[in-house]
């Protein structure tokens, strides 16, 4: 390469804001690079998202990668080490540039770092789009087309699985399934325009029970799905209930939907309280706030519902129509369950957006 090809190249600079993602069918067990064991669907949030900006930081001279990797501002070694650890493993495939020049990648979250939101599905997705967009900027790739999304969400795969599904607004799905056209384990594809529109402004209030890191990793709980006795019922259930799911998004039914979304949390966790060795993520906060919920829509026929992921937190799910009715019973009922009072108020939103 030419010494002003090289140069001008180091002046390669994009910026990505990607969103976290919940799932309502959950991937739970993985296999061989990353692939689910069953398919998975998810609501795209809006505000709990990650900001990363990368840049081409001259030339790369050693054999290995290098990156200058800035957290908010400030170096993490932690951070560094999985990233740097992460490009290695993807630079020979997919990404040549990774090995000819130095990068410098700066990230942050529109979350604090310490409310117990997962950031690997917003800050994997929006590392997965710069490094897909500086191939475009290379000139390797034409269009940050269907091709691009689906590359991104393959390499956001790679980082955390449920990463790839960040890639596209709204919803999207991760795991081959029959009943969803063009599906695959490598990649998530989006499913909006399958969506009723109901669900396309849904909000997903984040309660915050507990800000502490927790005890078993979701790397661990994927891992031990290997030696659970349900593990093959499960993935077939996890199927199955897509495939209603799917339905009862289409046609906005709403009871079908709450339905299959509060078995699906509870199922989760039922496999982790029946993983070898057992162990549970709930807290008291988390039953108490669910036993509310419930109570609430059977009082009022509200139809709110609630999920969680792999953790103590629940997302109290409703559609924005009912916001009024909704937010004083969550400030009055569910609030004082919430560490420090937290609640982050998020939606459905319209996927990432590029920044630089
Ligand atoms: O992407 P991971 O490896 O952090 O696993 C995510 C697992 C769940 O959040 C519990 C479910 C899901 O599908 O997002």
């Amino acid at each position: 390469m030419s010494n002003s090809i090289a140069q001008s190249n180091n002046q390669i600079h994009v910026g990505w804001e990607s969103p976290s993602n919940i799932a309502l069918v959950k991937y739970w067990g993985k296999y061989g690079r990353q692939l689910p064991r069953n398919a998975s669907v998810s609501f795209t949030l809006n505000t709990a998202a990650s900001r990363t900006f990368v840049g081409l930081d001259g030339n790369n001279v050693s054999s290995q990668i290098e990156i200058d990797f800035t957290f908010e501002g400030k170096q993490n070694d932690t951070f560094t080490t999985r990233i740097e650890k992460f490009l290695s493993s993807i630079a020979d495939e997919y990404f040549p540039f990774l090995r000819e020049y130095k990068l410098k990648i700066d990230s942050s979250n529109s979350f604090p770092h310490s409310s117990g939101i997962a950031s690997s599905a917003s800050g994997m997705s929006a590392l997965a789009l710069c490094l897909c967009d500086i191939e475009y900027q290379l000139g390797s790739i034409q269009e940050r087309d269907d091709a691009f999304f689906q590359k991104a969400s393959l390499i956001a795969r790679l980082g955390s699985g449920s990463a790839s599904r960040s890639v596209y607004g709204t919803m999207a799905v991760w795991g081959q399934h029959p009943n969803v056209l063009a599906s695959s384990d490598e990649y998530a594809v989006d499913i909006a325009a399958n969506v009723h529109p109901v669900f396309r402004t849904f909000r997903n209030d984040i309660l915050i029970i507990s800000a502490k890191e927790k005890s078993v990793s979701s790397t661990a709980g994927h891992h031990l799905m290997e030696g659970n006795p349900f593990a093959s019922a499960r993935y077939t259930q996890a199927n199955d209930r897509l495939s209603s799911l799917l339905v009862a998004l289409a046609n906005g039914d709403l009871a079908t939907f709450g339905k299959i979304t509060e078995d699906e949390a509870l199922t989760l966790h039922a496999l982790m309280m029946c993983s070898d060795p057992s162990y549970i993520l709930m807290e008291e906060g988390s039953l108490s706030v669910i036993n509310k919920i419930k109570a609430f829509r059977k009082q009022t026929n509200i139809p709110v519902y609630f999920t969680l992921d792999a953790g103590p937190n629940v997302h109290v799910l409703y559609p924005s129509e009912f916001e009024a009715q909704v937010s004083p019973f969550i400030h009055s009922e569910l609030k004082p369950y919430c560490h420090e009072g937290k609640i982050i108020k998020d939606s459905v939103g319209p996927g990432p957006k590029k920044i630089l």
